[in-house]
């Protein structure tokens, strides 16, 4: 349970509840569903012995994925043909099994089976079964651990053990619906010897992060996940150092600046070099303003579509700032790589890792990273000051255009590969898909990891739901598109789409080509007479001529990435 769960389906009343998504899951499910439907029909079977019954069993759902095979059985109890026998067999068979298993439920709940700590420690693999241990209760999760979100062998480390310390990194497990779900796990308690040591507290990894500003707006505090408010995101058209978003996926590595070395693997037969700070120095600086925007920026839109797994950011996921550093293109020459025919890849790594010692890690394409033009930076200064722990000090990867991710923070590691990296993060995440692929059917194979990313616009002024004076109405917001096209127009409407404004654009120019930062842009607009609210929505355009969608339905995706429909704020007008 060490990376983000995917949230119970929530069947509602009548229902069954239905643990993360997978065949096995869905078997158990459907098993549950059957016990209950079945059990009780049994009782009152064998209660009214005598008398003629007709007994149907239908599993109800409204779920279609829920539906057994076979949804109906039914015969007539004065129908002795062998059919009708074979079937009451078979069913009887059945309903004992589940009366069986209906009971040990039972039992557990009653008096709970009691374990040693060495009892559930000899419980660490499929062979032995998978036991973990929450608090004092015990758990068997060997059917759940190919279904893990974070996969089976983050899963595996909690194996025979405590998953506290595992979730005091990943403390998004810390949510009702992990412990409801893990809680169909549940196979007993921990004697109460053991209980002792298992309430004792488990070292904290995060307990070295910085510290934050009050203002950011935080969707998860461990690993550390913060936004900006609206109101303070356009504020300044270069964004503050301490409201810069965060989007950290670990804990905040703690680095010396002293004895930080950036290892550059060379090419074959040449020699990788072993960076000091003051050596990345002495490569000519270069300075560029540049937005960084999360894959999941306005996720939260996308949820109140449909669900999705990942962090609720709003429309804050986006920043600019003026970096500061040396080219990559320059240091990656310097340590022999030259462009080449075949297709290759930079990886980064960060000097962040999980429990497994695996590092945060991305990569771009070698013929972007060797690009002077692209303008890839190891960025060592974010608005004129070191980089803060956060943003990935001493040194980290900026890369104009292309989504955050592979603008990876603390960097350790720089090598030329033939195939992308082989991190999480690039090959099981931050991908799109197409709206019909769930959590059952997704290939992360199939889809290329994104990398520049679409045109984007939001709204930050008026805020959604608020009060505006009639008269004449001022909406603010950002607009900028991945790729280093330039936005060439942002259109805002008040009602809905029907009719539009055209609004001004501010902040730098963009260069063609290189329009690696946002524009800030505004409106004034009269409010048209007579009108008790205005549903304001804005898109923007890029010089491609590229435009948002205008719902989110159709780029609907499970991991809740590149959401860019257009940005609807809905406002009353004062009397
Ligand atoms: N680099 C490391 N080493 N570890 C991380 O968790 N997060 C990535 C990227 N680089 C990450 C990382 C993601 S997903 C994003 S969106 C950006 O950093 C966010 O950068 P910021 O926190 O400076 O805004």
């Amino acid at each position: 349970m060490l990376a983000p769960p995917l949230r119970q389906q929530s069947l509602g009343a009548g229902r069954v509840s239905q643990p993360p998504c997978g065949r096995r899951t869905r078997t158990r499910s459907v098993t549950m569903l059957l016990h209950r439907a079945v059990i009780p029909h049994l009782r009152q079977a064998c209660r009214l012995k005598s008398a003629p019954s007709r007994l149907y069993i239908r599993a109800c759902s409204t779920d279609d994925s829920l539906q057994p095979q076979c949804p109906s059985l039914a015969f007539s109890g004065d129908n002795s043909s062998t059919g009708g026998w074979k079937v009451m067999g078979t069913l009887l068979g059945l309903g004992a099994v589940l009366a069986y298993h209906d009971h040990r439920c039972r039992a557990t709940q009653e008096s709970p089976h009691v374990y040693t700590r060495e009892e559930v420690r000899s419980h660490s693999s499929p062979e032995t079964r998978i036991w973990v241990t929450l608090g004092c209760e015990v758990f068997d999760v060997t059917e759940f651990v190919d279904l893990h979100p974070g996969g089976p062998s983050k899963l595996m480390l909690a194996a025979g053990g405590p998953l506290e310390p595992f979730w005091a990194l990943y403390a998004v497990h810390n949510q009702p619906h992990v412990r409801e779900m893990l809680a169909q796990y549940k196979i007993g308690e921990l004697s109460p010897e053991d209980k002792v040591t298992s309430t004792l507290k488990t070292s904290d990894p995060y307990i070295d992060d910085p510290v934050r500003h009050p203002a950011l707006k935080v969707n998860s505090q461990r690993p550390f996940n913060a936004e900006p408010p609206p109101e303070l995101l356009t504020e300044n058209y270069i964004t503050p150092n301490p409201i810069f978003f965060t989007r950290n996926h670990l804990p905040v590595p703690n680095l010396d600046p002293e004895t930080y070395r950036l290892h550059v693997v060379g090419p074959p037969g040449g020699q990788s070099l072993c960076l000091s700070l003051d050596d990345l120095y002495k490569f000519p600086k270069h300075e560029i303003t540049v937005t960084l925007q999360c894959a999941g920026n306005r996720r939260s839109e996308m949820t109140q579509f449909k669900e999705v797994r990942g962090l609720e950011w709003n429309i804050g996921a986006i920043s600019t700032a003026r970096w500061a550093g040396a080219r990559l293109c320059d240091v990656l020459a310097k340590a022999g790589h030259q462009l080449c025919e075949t297709e290759a890849h930079v990886c980064f790594e960060g000097l962040d890792s999980d429990p497994t010692g695996t590092a945060y890690g991305a990569s771009i394409p070698l013929a972007r990273a060797m690009d002077p033009e692209a303008e890839v930076l190891l960025a060592y200064e974010m608005n004129g000051q070191p980089l803060p722990r956060d943003h990935g000090f001493p040194v980290r990867v900026v890369v104009p255009g292309v989504v955050g991710a592979r603008h990876v923070k603390w960097l350790g590691k720089v090598s030329v590969e033939p195939e992308e990296s082989y991190s999480h993060w690039q090959r099981r995440d931050y991908k799109g898909f197409s709206p019909s692929v769930d959590w059952d059917t997704v290939d992360f194979d199939s889809a290329p990891s994104i990398q520049e990313l679409p045109v984007q616009s939001a709204i930050t002024e008026p805020k959604d739901g608020e009060t505006v004076q009639s008269g004449e109405v001022t909406i603010k917001g950002y607009a900028w598109s991945g790729g280093g096209r330039a936005v060439v127009r942002v259109d805002v409407s008040l009602d809905g789409g029907l009719t539009w404004h055209v609004a001004e654009l501010d902040g730098e120019e963009q260069r063609p080509r290189k329009a690696w930062a946002w524009r800030l842009w505004q409106l004034q607009a009269p409010v048209p007479a007579g009108r008790k609210e205005l549903n304001i929505v804005c898109k923007a355009i890029d010089d491609s001529y590229n435009v948002q969608p205008d719902t989110v339905a159709p780029i609907w995706n499970l991991r809740g990435v590149l959401s860019n429909a257009w940005h609807r704020v809905h406002v009353h007008v004062a009397p």
